[in-house]
């Protein structure tokens, strides 16, 4: 209810600051801002101005605002310094803690450039926005006369949705902590505030936790990985994979990404996509193994052994630490793609079956209802610690316990359903948001995928509210996009399939649809890939009919 009212205090807000003979208009950036009124014809020179902030800010914003200095400072090649103490002329930001947490204003006149912002989000969603509206030179390129002058302009600026995730799997192909940092960056700079990091897997186990060593000690290596399209009959590649972050590791992406304004939300997937943990701790699976971290993709039929009380203490011994690691109020606790083939053979899920008195009837079987038992078993004691719950759209089937939140993954199904019946939603439909799906029609071209084509244009039609009565409509927190890495091992590979899919998905998750225009969008993504190129970020150009990476040979090793 909070959100929906911040949203028609905002819309008051916008209203009144958009005068009548200033209409809303387009601006260079990425995502679209809600308000844009260019208000003369007068221009700002950011190459002659001074930086100022107002010394109640705290010490996050301040240091957004250095920032910015520094790469004006860069640029310049002149020292820019940011000023405590809001002076009256030049770049000033002010603290008005009226505006909503991530809400911004710019107000560019000839004599001063004003951001005023609640919060250290709001301050660095301002100079994200300014960034794009400098010369390609703020962000390092060399440019023989780059134009530093800024229009008259007045944009009011807040996010559609509160949650704005973006994932990333890896524990089919590891990512160190330096790839994951820029990845935050590049997420920081689409607005976007939730890191949803999918930490472990069949083929994985990617986070140490002290009271489980071997988790990490064995779970984390695999001895040999599937090569490329070969399953049948499985062909491997003979090297040993693996990685691992160390607690500390942990608690640096956390602070790293806290200070971006993204929130960090830990997926330990159960009791499902568990084969790692078992190889670490036979004991918790139904049969009791041997089991082998998972060379190859696909869905395992070994998982959790619900049936055993030591598997509820070990899933509570690693969500102990989980708690510890990681302050999100979500912790995603996976729930998809589990078969049950296990459970219908093991003695010890079958008495748990009979002392909870589940039967299969006409909707599901009593092993569907064993996992809401799970699900349940472990919501309660995140509850119970202060925390939520997040499950993929499989912990629908069944019975769901109030107060648990939705992804929508096997389209937008999952997420109507749950919205209709009272539960919140986070929308990531595979065939809009899925970026590990080709990033053209031209799958030739393109570094091999896992399934079909999932263009730019596909994801910039999506619409969250698609068929969610407008009274459900407070449910759907947001919308995310995913990357699994089954196909994806390298950075360059991994950016090249965020981006620019990322730009699109930040305007599903901060523009509101009358603020969508894809021809609008598509001529400013060209601006963002300059910027991509400066920064040293890959990407795919089939925005502009130009399919696949030149030189891109596959990641690992093509087997036709
Ligand atoms: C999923 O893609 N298995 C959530
Ligand atoms: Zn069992």
């Amino acid at each position: 209810m909070k959100f929906r009212f911040s949203i028609i205090a905002m819309g008051i807000l916008a209203a009144a600051c958009s005068q009548k003979e200033y209409p809303n208009e387009t601006i260079g950036i990425i995502p679209q801002p809600q308000v844009v009124n260019y208000t003369g014809e007068g221009r700002f020179n950011v190459a002659e101005a001074t930086v100022s902030y107002d010394a109640k800010f705290d010490d996050l914003s301040i240091g957004h605002v250095a920032d910015f200095a520094r790469m004006l400072s860069g640029a310049l090649k002149k020292d820019v310094i940011a000023e405590e103490g809001l002076q009256k002329t030049g770049i000033r930001f002010i603290l008005d803690r009226k505006y909503q947490p991530e809400q911004y204003t710019i107000d560019i006149k000839t004599d001063k450039l004003t951001v005023t912002a609640a919060t250290a989000s709001g301050v660095l969603y301002a100079i994200n926005s300014i960034s794009q509206l400098l010369p390609d030179a703020y962000f390092g390129v060399e440019q023989e006369a780059p134009d530093w002058t800024l229009r008259e302009v007045f944009i009011n600026d807040w996010p559609r949705f509160a949650y704005r995730g973006m994932h990333l799997d890896v524990a089919r192909h590891f990512f160190g902590v330096d790839v994951v940092k820029k990845y935050l960056d590049v997420m920081a700079f689409h607005k976007i505030n939730r890191f949803h990091w999918h930490l472990t897997d069949d083929q994985g186990w990617r986070i140490e936790i002290k009271k489980y060593p071997r988790l990490t000690e064995v779970g984390s290596m695999r001895d040999e990985t599937v090569i490329l399209k070969r399953f049948d009959p499985l062909v491997c590649d003979g090297t040993p994979y693996g990685g691992y972050y160390t607690q500390e590791q942990i608690r640096e992406v956390v602070d790293y990404a806290e200070k971006l304004g993204i929130t960090v939300v830990p997926e330990i997937d159960l009791p499902g996509h568990m084969i790692a943990a078992l190889t670490a701790y036979p004991e918790l699976g139904c049969t009791g193994g041997p089991y082998k971290v998972w060379p190859r993709w696909g869905v395992a039929n070994e998982v959790l052994c619900p049936g055993k009380e030591k598997t509820f203490e070990f899933i509570e011994g690693v969500l102990d630490e989980v708690m510890q690691l990681f302050p999100s109020e979500y912790i995603h606790i996976g729930g998809d793609e589990c078969p049950k083939v296990e459970w219908e053979k093991c003695p010890d899920c079958q008495k748990r079956i009979a002392e909870l008195g589940l039967k299969t009837d006409d909707n599901h079987t009593a092993e569907q209802y064993l996992q809401n038992y799970v699900t349940a078993r472990v919501q309660k004691y995140l509850n119970d610690h202060g925390r939520k719950i997040i499950g993929w759209d499989e912990i629908l089937e069944g019975n769901l316990a109030e107060g648990a939140t939705v992804m929508s993954w096997r389209g937008a199904k999952g997420g109507i359903e749950a919205a209709k019946n009272g539960f919140d939603a986070i929308m990531t439909p595979g065939g809009y948001l899925y970026f590990d799906y080709y990033q053209s029609e031209d799958e030739a071209k393109e570094p091999f995928a896992i399934c079909c084509p999932c263009t730019i244009e596909k994801t910039y039609s999506f619409e969250a509210y698609d068929q969610i009565p407008e009274d459900a409509q407070k449910h759907i927190l947001g919308v995310q996009a995913n990357l699994w890495t089954e196909y994806v091992a390298t950075e360059p590979h991994l950016f090249y399939m965020v981006l620019p899919r990322m730009d699109a998905l930040s305007e599903l998750q901060w523009c509101y649809p009358e603020r969508k225009d894809y021809e609008r969008f598509k001529a400013d993504v060209g601006r963002m890939l300059r910027i991509y190129d400066a920064l040293g970020y890959t990407y795919s150009r089939n925005i502009y009919g130009e399919p696949g990476l030149p030189g891109f040979d596959g990641p690992l090793g093509d087997a036709k």
